[in-house]
């Protein structure tokens, strides 16, 4: 391992702007907010943060519509404040990642409100048009918010395509000229002093040039992946000069095209966000079972074992809390968020949690339409409202799988509104504020938090859960996801019951193994062959043969 390759033994932890901490008392989230939690940071011993998506925004996608990439959007506070932010980060020994819409801009950057006037505007070219009569979309293309992907442009007599809102034209990646745009954007990040980038939705660039209706027409237009890799070499040069980590949000992405792009030497990116461990984008919302949950996991623990680095992560912005999704939020809350941390944190990579979840915050609960603001969730309900599906039945589809689940305020004590802010904020508060909060967590030993705290140090200070190899265990007992680590003749083993019914280990001889860890209040004999619902155990197999 070289020292540009730090974030192998790295923690991340994403921050969500919005609903991380309000320093101005307006109800939102901002930079110098983050700033006021340096100390929370380092003292959960993560390594870096990725921020999300800060840029100025037309406020449709949260952010993720960017109408200046060289600015901070005025709710975040200024470019002043990011200086400040980031060498606040740095003393406090944390890398800064920040986010890179690259496939799409707001309909409000000025490049779009160029393009849309006339076809021979420079910045025509820069977004992808189809001729339209503005009645019949060019073809049968969905975007993933729903809904055709083309909007009409009577300007120009035309449509431009959105693979996303309607607010968020796509960029033409074909265009040499947008290429340079965004090489420009990295390096004047870089500048500033940005040790890495998470480039978003890069599975959505290329797009099928026949322009012709697809069989799947929510993603089949844009799975080019081979097609893609033009577009990455072009950006490679100055990420690489700049030696940033490069996190690429891979949604659907192939085993065969994630080796390429994770190659050390060929390849652009240091960490891919897959999502084979979540349904998320499937209409059936429920959870994988464990049987395919197994199997996607190891998968990718061995393909990229001494080829590449897996990112692990089991939450973030666009997804449900995983204590309510993969957990059970009800009658286990507190020891299934803790079993879920051990599960995903101790394999092999390197973890990212998402703020909150070392919390063990669930979903929402929000009950009135009134409570949503993630544009996702408003077009889905009103979709299905128009479809006829009764009101009370999106709803509950909503409060499953809406992405504000997770995009509530932090709480970071019990007064009013979590202590996130003195104003009402943005959006409600998950409920269970009084012993869900950092200020109650971090002085219980058993609570949620000090539990993450000392899974970041076991993985942090053991070399076999940095470094070991991962091997899955078979076992009859189909609750149970039982893996190894094992480092230079070193093994470990991580025990953990994925329900809430009562499991067996006998299937395994643990009597020569040395328990570290685990999330029973009541420590569990080694040799103790019940597992409780939702019990985590690591073993250290000091005496298992080779
Ligand atoms: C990424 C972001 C998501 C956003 C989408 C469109 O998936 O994570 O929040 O809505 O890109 O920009
Ligand atoms: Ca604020």
């Amino acid at each position: 391992m070289t020292d540009t390759q730090w974030w192998r033994q790295a923690v991340g932890y994403q921050i969500y702007p919005q609903s991380f901490f309000d320093s101005n008392q307006d109800g939102i989230g901002d930079l110098p907010g983050i700033q006021a939690k340096v100390a929370y940071l380092q003292s959960l011993g993560v390594d870096f943060v990725w921020i999300s998506s800060f840029y100025a925004s037309g406020h449709v996608d949260s952010g993720y519509d960017v109408t200046n990439y060289r600015d901070v959007d005025p709710q975040f506070g200024t470019l002043a404040d990011f200086d400040a932010l980031i060498q606040a980060l740095h003393a406090a020994g944390l890398k800064v990642v920040l986010d890179l819409a690259l496939n799409h801009t707001s309909d409000q950057h000025p490049w779009f409100q160029a393009a849309r006037r006339a076809k021979d505007d420079p910045h025509h070219d820069y977004y992808i048009w189809q001729p339209s009569d503005g009645q019949t979309p060019p073809n049968n293309w969905e975007s993933v918010f729903g809904d055709s992907a083309w909007t009409a442009n009577p300007a120009t007599g035309e449509a431009y395509l959105h693979s996303f809102a309607v607010a968020q034209p796509d960029l033409n990646w074909e265009n040499p000229a947008v290429q340079r745009e965004m090489q420009a954007i990295i390096q004047w990040w870089a500048d500033r002093g940005v040790d890495g980038f998470r480039l978003d939705g890069v599975t959505h660039l290329k797009k099928n040039a026949d322009f012709a209706d697809v069989a799947d027409p929510r993603t089949d237009y844009a799975r080019d992946f081979a097609g893609t890799a033009p577009y990455l070499a072009a950006l490679k040069p100055v990420l690489t000069r700049n030696h940033l980590l490069v996190i690429g949000e891979a949604g659907g992405v192939d085993m065969a095209t994630a080796k390429q792009w994770l190659d050390p030497e060929q390849g652009i990116f240091d960490l891919l966000l897959e999502f084979d461990h979540v349904h998320f984008w499937e209409a059936n919302e429920s959870k994988l079972p464990m049987t395919a949950l197994r199997e996607n996991l190891s998968k990718w623990q061995l393909a990229l074992e001494n080829h590449a680095w897996n990112a692990l992560f089991i939450e973030n912005h666009d997804l449900p809390r995983a204590v309510s999704y993969y957990g059970d939020g009800t009658a286990y809350p507190r020891r299934s968020a803790q079993a879920l941390g051990m599960w995903y944190m101790l394999m092999k990579g390197t973890p990212f949690i998402y703020q909150g979840q070392e919390l063990g915050l669930p979903n929402a609960h929000f009950h009135h339409i009134q409570d949503y603001r993630d544009l996702d969730s408003l077009n889905y309900y009103r979709r299905q409202l128009a479809a006829g599906t009764p009101e009370t039945a999106v709803l509950g589809q909503l409060a499953t799988k809406s992405r504000d689940n997770a995009r509530t305020p932090m709480p970071w004590t019990p007064d009013q509104y979590g202590g996130f802010s003195t104003h009402q904020p943005w959006i409600g508060l998950t409920p269970g504020l009084a012993t869900r909060n950092v200020q109650v967590e971090r002085s219980d030993p058993h609570s949620v938090l000090t539990f993450y705290q000392q899974l970041i140090q076991l993985k942090k200070s053991v070399p076999a859960l940095q470094l070991g190899r991962y091997e899955l265990i078979d076992t009859h007992d189909n609750q149970l996801y039982v893996y190894r680590r094992s480092y230079n003749g070193d093994n470990w083993q991580v025990v953990v019951n994925m329900s809430s019914h009562l499991a067996t280990t006998q299937e395994f001889d643990l009597t020569a193994s040395e328990l570290i860890l685990t999330n029973l209040r009541v420590d569990a004999d080694s040799d103790d062959q019940e597992i409780q619902p939702w019990e985590a155990r690591l073993y250290h197999l000091r005496k298992l043969e080779q």
